[in-house]
């Protein structure tokens, strides 16, 4: 797992502690890291002692019992709670996940919650994703064909080749793969990331795109794509299983063979 780090020149300070109350008898430990824009101190780490007995059983269920029943002033996305719309990524027990899909037994001692590494913070565990949705666009993620559709039915293709998206398709942009990069942490200004790699792949594996030609000239430049050294932190921590390292080495290929 990606290990964090924090940003250059922050120093977290010492928090609040929101104690159980003494009828309270599984008792966990969740230390969550708090930033508000419109306080004086930040960071900090808050530690909040959760009633286990009444809590579901993955962190997203101690962090939304932690706002209903604790303290409202915390801050998280969330919506699907089913590991499908990867709004609820964050850095929990030093490696970035989803915090629908990661239950609480899986980590041992205190429950260690921080933002996604490396991002500037909105709000306590809200990272500002503009970048990283804009190099998604950058990709052109829609098909491009130069041929007009058939006129009573879809684009068709073979179960191969359909085979050949199934995988990077499946990437649902929780951003837990880019932000474990290294080489996104330093250039995340002019490399593009593995989700936005994979979505890039994606696309240039796909039967029924005309564009390959134009995608590759896009991505052959020394930052956009090759600042990819191959560290493989993207491929061990997806949450959906997927292989975004795989999919840049092949797009590296693709250029090498170039036929477009
Ligand atoms: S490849 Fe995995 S980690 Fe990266 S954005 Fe897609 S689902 Fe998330
Ligand atoms: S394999 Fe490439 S994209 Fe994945 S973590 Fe390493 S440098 Fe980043
Ligand atoms: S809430 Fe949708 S992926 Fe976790």
């Amino acid at each position: 797992m990606a290990e964090f780090r924090l940003p250059k020149n922050s120093r977290i300070i010492k928090g609040k502690h929101f104690p159980a109350a003494n009828s309270v008898s599984n008792v966990r430990k969740f230390a969550v890291y708090r930033y508000d824009p419109s306080s004086d101190e930040n960071p900090r780490v808050d530690t909040y002692d959760v009633d286990m007995d009444n809590c579901g059983p993955m962190v997203l269920d101690a962090l939304i019992k932690i706002k209903n029943e604790i303290d409202p002033t915390l801050t998280f996305r969330r919506s699907c709670r089913e590991g499908i719309c990867g709004s609820c990524a964050m850095n929990i027990d030093g490696g970035n996940t989803l915090a629908c899909t990661r239950a609480n037994d899986e980590v041992k001692g205190d429950v260690k919650i921080y933002p996604l590494p490396h991002m500037s913070v909105v709000k306590d565990l809200v990272t500002d994703l503009t970048n990283f949705y804009a190099q998604y666009a950058s990709i052109k993620p829609w098909l491009q064909s130069r041929t007009p559709p058939p006129p009573d039915q879809e684009r068709l293709q073979s179960k191969e080749d359909q085979e050949l998206i199934n995988e990077p398709a499946a990437c649902i942009l929780c951003a837990c793969c880019s932000t474990s990069c290294p080489s996104y942490w330093w250039n995340s200004d002019r490399y593009l990331g593995p989700a936005a790699l994979l979505a890039s792949y994606r696309w240039l594996v796909d039967s029924r795109d005309d564009a390959t030609g134009e995608r590759l000239d896009e991505l052959e430049d020394p930052f956009r794509l090759y600042r990819c050294h191959t560290i493989m932190n993207c491929t061990q921590t997806c949450p959906k299983g997927l292989n975004p390292a795989q999919a840049i080495a092949e797009t590296k290929k693709m250029l090498v063979e170039r036929k477009y």
